[in-house]
């Protein structure tokens, strides 16, 4: 068996390496609400580039009969005409049951969903909450194969790498270290986050904390936001994407 995993560290890059599957890595804070919606028990989410486009698709799936949740964030904030920000303890179950999907657009993980959908690969969205849960779903859909490849794309910051994603891809690689042993072949950016994290791991909140969007957020008022977003593996759930071509727009469902 072999098995790669390489690491994109900013949605700058192009995603040159060919994997048969990718996570997408937002840890602050689009895929830590994502893990949150589905945690809570919440259908789906339609991840969004811009935010005109999430209130027209959100005008449709009225249309269609569905009660959408708008939710996201520009400048970390609560957009205009939209219900909730990008807190993921703003999402509470009597709000999740309230709707039967969400539309949301952030300014980071949102549009790295979309990239990564772009190579008709499966897609899963992963933080530090769901990382051993997402890795497991990636093994088990390629375990058929003999040899494959597991691509990790890290939003980043502003289209540049970001400390924190860096830091939960490290985890992830730890994680497929410890299933698949001598097995697993790690390139070099890979190798970069998984050092990365082994040298943080025993201060991984401390160390998330430093990270410029840790501070931004801090600042902001959102530091319970990245306490949440630091519990590893404290969810179950494998958001994968998908694609509604009666909406064109792709979907994530755990
Ligand atoms: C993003 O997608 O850029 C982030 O989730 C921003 C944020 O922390 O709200």
């Amino acid at each position: 068996m072999n098995i790669s995993v390489d690491v994109v560290l900013s949605q700058s890059e192009p995603l040159t390496c060919e994997a048969d599957i990718w996570l997408v890595i937002d840890i602050l804070r689009a895929t830590s609400v994502i893990s949150r919606w589905f945690e809570l028990g919440g259908k789906i989410i339609y991840p969004v580039i811009e935010p005109e486009d999430a209130l027209k698709l959100a005008e449709k799936l009225k249309a269609q009969g569905e009660t959408p949740l708008l939710m996201g964030e520009r400048h970390a904030v609560l957009i205009d005409g939209f219900n909730l920000g990008n807190s993921p303890l703003d999402l509470k179950p009597e709000i999740i049951n309230k709707y039967s999907c969400a539309v949301m657009s952030t300014t980071n993980g949102t549009a790295a969903l979309n990239t990564a959908f772009k190579n008709n690969k499966p897609v899963i969205s992963v933080c530090a909450r769901n990382a051993k849960a997402a890795v497991k779903y990636a093994l088990n859909y390629l375990n058929k194969n003999n040899e494959f490849k597991i691509g990790i794309l890290c939003s980043g910051r502003h289209k540049r790498t970001a400390w924190d994603d860096t830091l939960c891809a490290g985890l992830l690689i730890e994680i497929l270290k410890d299933i698949c042993g001598n097995n697993l072949v790690i390139a070099d950016c890979a190798r970069l986050s998984l050092e990365l994290w082994q040298n943080h791991k025993h201060e991984f909140y401390n160390s998330i904390m430093t990270a410029e969007h840790a501070k931004f957020l801090d600042n902001l008022g959102f530091g319970r936001d990245i306490k949440f977003a630091c519990e590893i593996d404290a969810a179950q759930v494998a958001p994968v994407l998908y694609y509604n071509e009666n909406l064109d727009s792709i979907y994530l469902k755990n």
